[in-house]
């Protein structure tokens, strides 16, 4: 694994975007969260929405080829730069790192949904969550995929603890992250867990509630009888 990290940080974008990575002592940061879910759920799709340079879909695709099986489907419309625009340099930047069960879409969510793709996906185990970081797109984001997810998946979503200023899209495009205000609603929905992390520019693990029956009904049920 070591060895792997040490690949990955000779370019030092990997340690870019707020995962809390550290090239000097070879720490993925956030990313042993990501690759230890992985590896733990194991599961057999898991979905990336958004990337700088493919740090989450690298660490995530290397956690299920050391789980022997599973793929990952990454989408993103290059909006950035044009980092993922030919799909024959994506496959080689993939697999320059030794990960070859990356699926790129280029394209948004909101188109990826009409897709053949999307339609055939089911039994999401893990949705990492980070495009475009609006509270509205956190919220199409995982409303277009929630159906799709395993009973016991986990979806992560990243800078997702704070609202702050990003103009990465360009400075005439700068915007507002908003994504915690997403998570609120999703705090107040008896239908979810949700545990927010301050680790690097954050992060929110949220998974479908366990359904324990509520004591007091239980007591009265059995009144009852
Ligand atoms: C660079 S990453 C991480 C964001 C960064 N931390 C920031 O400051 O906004 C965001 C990625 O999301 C992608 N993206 C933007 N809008 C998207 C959408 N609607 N669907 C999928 N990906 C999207 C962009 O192409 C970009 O590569």
């Amino acid at each position: 694994m070591y060895e792997w990290i040490r690949q990955l940080y000779a370019d030092p974008n990997m340690a870019r975007m707020g995962h809390a990575q550290s090239i000097e002592d070879q720490n993925l940061g956030s990313g042993w969260i990501y690759y230890g879910l992985a590896r733990a759920l194991r599961p057999s799709t898991v979905v990336v929405i958004g990337s700088f340079r493919g740090f989450v879909p690298l660490v995530l695709g290397k956690a299920l080829q050391d789980n022997g099986r599973g793929d990952v489907v990454f989408i993103d419309p290059s909006l950035v730069d044009d980092f993922w625009l030919s799909p024959p340099r994506v496959r080689r930047h993939f697999k320059n790192y030794g990960i070859t069960n990356v699926r790129h879409y280029c394209c948004t969510t909101q188109e990826f949904v009409t897709t053949e793709g999307y339609r055939s996906l089911d039994e999401i185990g893990l949705l990492f969550v980070d495009g475009y970081h609006t509270e509205e797109q956190a919220q199409f984001d995982f409303t277009a995929f929630e159906p799709k997810l395993r009973s016991d998946a986990l979806v992560l979503f990243h800078d997702s603890v704070r609202e702050r200023q990003s103009s990465i899209y360009g400075e005439n495009r700068a915007y507002t992250h908003s994504v915690c205000r997403f998570m609120e609603s999703l705090r107040l929905d008896p239908a979810f867990q949700v545990l927010s992390l301050g680790l690097g520019d954050g992060l929110t693990v949220v998974s479908r509630a366990q359904h324990h029956p509520d004591p007091r009904q239980v007591l009265i049920e059995a009144t009852r009888r």
